[in-house]
C-alpha cells in the first residue's frame, strides 16, 4: 500500500513534537482568584474546592509573594462579607471601613509589580445575594451602575489596577469608565465578564462566598447557555463602551464563545475557568478516576488553544509550580 501522507513524522520524537506544539502556556497569562476574609491567621479550606481557601489579608499576602516567586503575577481579589454587613443596596461595597477595600490596598503595598483585580458586582453584599438590586421579583438595571460606579471608584482609589465587573447589567461599562475617568483614574482598567452565562459551574463558588441568590435565579441578567450569537452582541457593547479586556465565562463549555470572541475582537480575551470545572477534576482524581495534573494541562491548554490569551484559574499555582518544575 502506498500512503503519501504520513502526519506522524510530525509527531516522531519529542523534540519534533515540541517543535511542532501550536499552543503554549506560561505563568504569566494566568490570574489566580483569592477569597478573602475580615481578620487575621485565616486559612480556612473551602469544602467544595479541595486546596483553595478562604483568607485573611496577612495570609493572602504569603501566598500571593511565594506566587510571585514562581511567575505568578496576577490576582483577582473576591470578599466574603459577613451577613451584618449587607444590604439592599451593597453600601458595604464602599465604605471606607470595608476590608475589602484594605485589602486591595495591602496587596498593591507588598506586592507593588502585581496586578491586582478587583470584582465589581453587587451580590458579596446584597442582603438578596444578587448582583443588582432586587425589588419585586426584578433587577433594577440602571439604579445598579450607580452602586457599581461608586464601588469602582472606591475599588480605584484603593490602588486596583483592573476592574472586573462581573454582574451582567447593560451599559456598566461605559458607567465605570465614566465614573472612573471623572474621579481621575484614566489609568485603571477594565476587564469586563462580556459573555457571562448562568451557569450551574459557578455552585461552589457560591458556597466559598455564602453569595447564593437568595430568591429567585440570576437569568435575566447572565446569558441562556443555549445562546452564541448573543455574545457577539455583548462583545459589541463592551468594545465600544470602552472595555480593556473581554471575558468569557465559564471556559470549559464555552469554548466556541472563547473562539468566536477571538476572531471578532483584537482586545486580549480571557477565560475563567470557574469553580466547578476545578471542583469537577479534584473530585474525580481524588476518586483515581483521572490525574489530576494531566487534567490540569490538557483543560488549561484547550482554553488557551481556543483563543484565550489569559486565563482565570484556580490552577494557577499548581501550573506554575509545574512550569518551574519542568522548563529548566
Ligand atoms: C458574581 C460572581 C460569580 C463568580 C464570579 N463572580 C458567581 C455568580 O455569578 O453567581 C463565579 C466564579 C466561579 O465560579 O469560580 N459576581
Amino acid at each position: 500500500m502506498e500512503i503519501s501522507h504520513r502526519p506522524r513524522r510530525n509527531r516522531r520524537t519529542e523534540a519534533v513534537r515540541n517543535m511542532v506544539q501550536e499552543t503554549r502556556l506560561h505563568p504569566h497569562q494566568l490570574i489566580l482568584p483569592f477569597f478573602l476574609v475580615d481578620g487575621e491567621g485565616i486559612k480556612n479550606e473551602i469544602s467544595s474546592m479541595p486546596g483553595v481557601y478562604r483568607f485573611s489579608i496577612d495570609l493572602a499576602l504569603i501566598e500571593a509573594s511565594e506566587c510571585a516567586e514562581l511567575g505568578l503575577k496576577n490576582f483577582i481579589l473576591f470578599p466574603a462579607i459577613e451577613e451584618k454587613y449587607k444590604d439592599k443596596y451593597a453600601t458595604w461595597s464602599y465604605h471606607p471601613d470595608c476590608f475589602y477595600l484594605k485589602a486591595i490596598a495591602a496587596f498593591k503595598k507588598h506586592l507593588p509589580d502585581c496586578t491586582v483585580i478587583t470584582d465589581v458586582a453587587m451580590d458579596p453584599y446584597s442582603s438578596d445575594g444578587h448582583d443588582g438590586i432586587y425589588q419585586d421579583g426584578v433587577i433594577l438595571n440602571d439604579q445598579t451602575l450607580a452602586v457599581l460606579g461608586k464601588m469602582a471608584v472606591a475599588q480605584a482609589q484603593a490602588g486596583a489596577d483592573v476592574m472586573g465587573p462581573s454582574d451582567m447589567m447593560d451599559g456598566r461599562v461605559q458607567f465605570i469608565r465614566k465614573a472612573l475617568d471623572d474621579a481621575g483614574f484614566t489609568q485603571v482598567s477594565i476587564m469586563s465578564y462580556t459573555a457571562k452565562y448562568a451557569s450551574c459551574f459557578y455552585g461552589p463558588f457560591r458556597e466559598a462566598l455564602d453569595s447564593a441568590p437568595k430568591h429567585g435565579n440570576k437569568l435575566t441578567y447572565q446569558m441562556h447557555p443555549a445562546n452564541r450569537r448573543e455574545a457577539l452582541v455583548e462583545a459589541e457593547h463592551d468594545t465600544f463602551e470602552g472595555a480593556d479586556y473581554l471575558m468569557v465565562k465559564p471556559a470549559l463549555a464555552y469554548l466556541d464563545i472563547i473562539s468566536d470572541l477571538k476572531s471578532y475582537s483584537h482586545l486580549p480575551i480571557v477565560a475563567y475557568n470557574v469553580s466547578g470545572e476545578y471542583s469537577m477534576i479534584k473530585a474525580s482524581a481524588e476518586k483515581g478516576w483521572v490525574n489530576e495534573q494531566a487534567a490540569m494541562l490538557e483543560v488549561l491548554t484547550a482554553i488557551s488553544r481556543a483563543g484565550a490569551d489569559i486565563i482565570i484559574t484556580y490552577f494557577a499555582r499548581a501550573f506554575a509550580e509545574y512550569y518551574r518544575n519542568n522548563n529548566a
